[in-house]
C-alpha cells in the first residue's frame, strides 16, 4: 500500500514552539503517524531561532499583504522532516500575547498569512491529506482546491480567531464560508469545508454540538455531524516515563513506588513546603477561566480544611498569577506557586505529587491528567470533555478507578471531590491499585494515531 502523504499545519509543535497541550498533542500525533507509516511533514510558522538540516528556500505564492510568500524545508533533529513558513511579524518570544499575557493585536494577521502560506505550500507540493489544526491555521481552506482531501482538528473551540470582516476579502475563492456572526470566523469557516474534522475526545464531540459547549459554532457543528468525530489525544509516553525520567531523584514503576516518595521529598523541597505529611495536591497549567483553577483560591483561604497543600506552576493572566502570588503569600506552609512555562519542573510535579488537580470549565481532551496517572499521582478532575473520558471515579467504581470527578465546575462540588480524594489518598488499599490502574493503562498515541491513520484513509479512498 503505497503511503499517505499528509501536510500537517498546526502553530504549535513541541519542543519548537510550546504554549499548552496543542503543542504536545501535534508532536505526538506526528510521530505516532509515523511509525504508522504515513508520511508527515509538519508546518509551523517559523518563528525564528531554528536551524534545519538539509535547508531548502521554497518560494510561495501569497496574497500581498501576507508577503513573503517564502518557506524554509528541511530536518529538525526532534520532529523530523520540518517546514517554516515566513509570517510578517511572527518573530516575537511568544507566539499569542505579550508578557502581561494579553494577545497581539495583530494576530489575526499573522494567522491569516500563515493560513495563506500553508495553502500555498499545499499547491506546490500536494499531499494527499492537509491536515489543518485550531484555528491559527484553518483559513487555508479559503484557498485550497475543493478536490484536496482536507482534516480541521479542534483542539479548543474557545478559540476561534474571530475578526473583523474586512477580512473576508482578503481570503482566497471560498472565502464566503469564513462569514459568521457579522464577522470573519477561521474556525467556523473551516468547520464548514473541511472533509472531516477531529475534535480531541469522544465526549468533547457530544459537547460541542449543545448550545452550552459549542462556543457558538454548535449550529455548524450539528450540520457538519456526521464528517465530525472525536478522538482521544495520547501523551509521549517515552517522554513521560517515571523509569527512565532524567528531571526525577530516582526512577519508579507501577510495581516499584519507593522513587515516588523519593521525588515527593525533592518536591516539596523544591517548592518549600514544609509538611511530609500532608497529602500534596499538584497543578500544572495555563492559568485561564477555561482552567478554573480561580474556583480553587476560596478553598485555599483556609488549607487547614482541605487537610492538603498544594504546589502549582503555571503562566498565563495577570490576575490569575497575582491571586496564586497571593495565596501562597499569606499561606506559605500551604500554598506554593511558580509562575512559568517550565517543562523540567512539570516532570518532578507530576513524579512527586499525590494529586493532580484539574478544575476545568471545559476540557477538550486535557494532557496532564495523562501524564499525571502514568506517574502515580491521582487527578482530581471536574467531569467534562476528555477528563471525563480518560479520569474513572473511585467512589463511583471502585474496581476501576483512577482518579475522583467533581460533579460540578463550582468551589464546592470541587472541595467535596477533594475531601474524597484526601481520603481515598489517605487509604494505600484505596490509593496503591488505583495508581498502579493509572500507570499501567496505555495513554500512547498508538490508538488514536490508528484512529487518525484510518480517516486519512477514508478520506484518500473517497
Ligand atoms: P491545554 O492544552 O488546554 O493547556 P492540556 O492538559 O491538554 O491543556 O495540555 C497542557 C500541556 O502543557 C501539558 O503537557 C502540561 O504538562 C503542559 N503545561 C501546561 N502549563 C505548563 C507550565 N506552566 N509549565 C510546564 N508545562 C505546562
Ligand atoms: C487544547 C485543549 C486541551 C487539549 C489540547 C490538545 O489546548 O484545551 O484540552 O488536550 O488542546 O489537544
Amino acid at each position: 500500500m503505497t503511503p499517505v502523504r499528509v501536510l500537517l499545519a498546526s502553530a504549535e509543535l513541541a519542543p519548537v514552539a510550546s504554549v499548552g497541550g496543542l503543542a504536545h498533542a501535534a508532536a505526538g500525533l506526528v510521530r505516532e503517524l509515523r511509525r504508522h507509516g504515513v508520511e508527515v511533514e509538519a508546518v509551523l510558522p517559523d518563528y525564528g531561532g531554528v536551524a534545519l538540516e538539509g535547508e531548502r528556500v521554497l518560494e510561495l505564492e501569497v496574497p500581498a499583504w501576507a508577503a513573503p510568500g517564502r518557506a524554509r524545508r528541511g530536518t529538525h533533529p526532534d520532529v523530523g522532516r520540518l517546514t517554516l513558513v515566513s509570517v510578517p511579524g511572527m518573530r516575537r518570544p511568544h507566539p499569542y500575547t505579550d508578557e502581561r499575557g494579553v494577545g497581539w493585536p495583530d494576530n489575526d494577521a499573522r494567522f491569516l498569512a500563515f493560513s495563506a502560506g500553508v495553502a500555498a505550500l499545499a499547491r506546490t507540493t500536494p499531499p494527499d491529506i492537509l491536515h489543518l489544526n485550531d484555528w491559527h491555521a484553518a483559513a487555508a481552506l479559503a484557498w485550497v482546491d475543493e478536490a484536496l482531501a482536507t482534516v480541521l482538528s479542534i483542539h479548543n473551540l474557545a478559540y476561534q480567531g474571530q475578526t473583523g470582516v474586512e477580512w473576508l476579502v482578503r481570503l482566497g475563492p471560498r472565502a464566503d464560508a469564513f462569514a459568521h456572526d457579522g464577522s470573519c470566523n477561521p474556525l467556523a469557516g473551516a468547520i464548514r469545508l473541511a472533509d472531516a474534522i477531529a475534535v480531541v475526545s469522544p465526549t468533547y464531540r457530544e459537547e460541542v454540538l449543545r448550545p452550552e459547549g459549542g462556543a457558538g459554532l454548535d449550529g455548524i457543528l450539528r450540520e457538519r455531524e456526521r464528517a465530525l468525530v472525536g478522538i482521544r489525544n495520547g501523551i509521549d509516553v517515552e517522554v513521560w516515563n517515571p523509569a527512565t525520567d532524567p528531571h526525577l531523584p530516582a526512577p519508579f514503576d507501577a510495581d516499584d513506588l519507593a522513587g515516588k516518595e523519593l521525588a515527593r521529598i525533592a518536591l516539596l523541597e523544591r517548592m518549600g513546603l514544609p509538611d511530609l505529611h500532608l497529602p500534596l495536591g499538584v497543578g500544572v497549567t495555563r492559568l485561564v477561566h477555561q482552567k478554573g483553577f480561580d474556583l480553587l483560591l476560596p478553598l485555599l483561604e483556609e488549607p487547614e480544611r482541605l487537610g492538603l497543600q498544594l504546589a502549582l506552576l503555571g503562566a498565563g493572566d495577570a490576575w490569575l498569577v497575582r491571586a496564586f502570588r497571593e495565596a501562597s503569600a499569606a499561606q506559605p506552609r500551604f500554598v506554593a506557586f511558580v509562575e512559568g512555562y517550565d517543562e523540567a519542573l512539570s516532570h518532578l510535579l507530576f513524579g512527586g505529587g499525590d494529586l493532580l488537580l484539574m478544575p476545568s470549565r471545559f476540557e477538550p481532551c486535557g494532557l496532564a491528567q495523562m501524564q499525571a496517572m502514568r506517574y502515580g499521582t491521582l487527578p482530581v478532575v471536574t467531569d467534562v470533555g476528555g477528563l471525563h473520558d480518560t479520569v474513572v471515579d473511585l467512589d463511583e467504581d471502585p474496581e476501576r478507578g483512577t482518579g475522583w470527578r467533581a460533579r460540578a465546575a463550582d468551589t464546592p462540588s470541587i472541595a467535596a471531590a477533594l475531601e474524597r480524594a484526601v481520603r481515598g489518598w489517605r487509604s494505600p488499599a484505596i490509593r496503591v491499585p488505583a495508581q498502579q490502574r493509572g500507570m499501567r493503562a496505555d495513554w500512547s498515541w498508538s490508538e488514536p494515531a490508528a484512529a487518525y491513520h484510518d480517516l486519512y484513509r477514508r478520506l484518500v479512498g473517497r
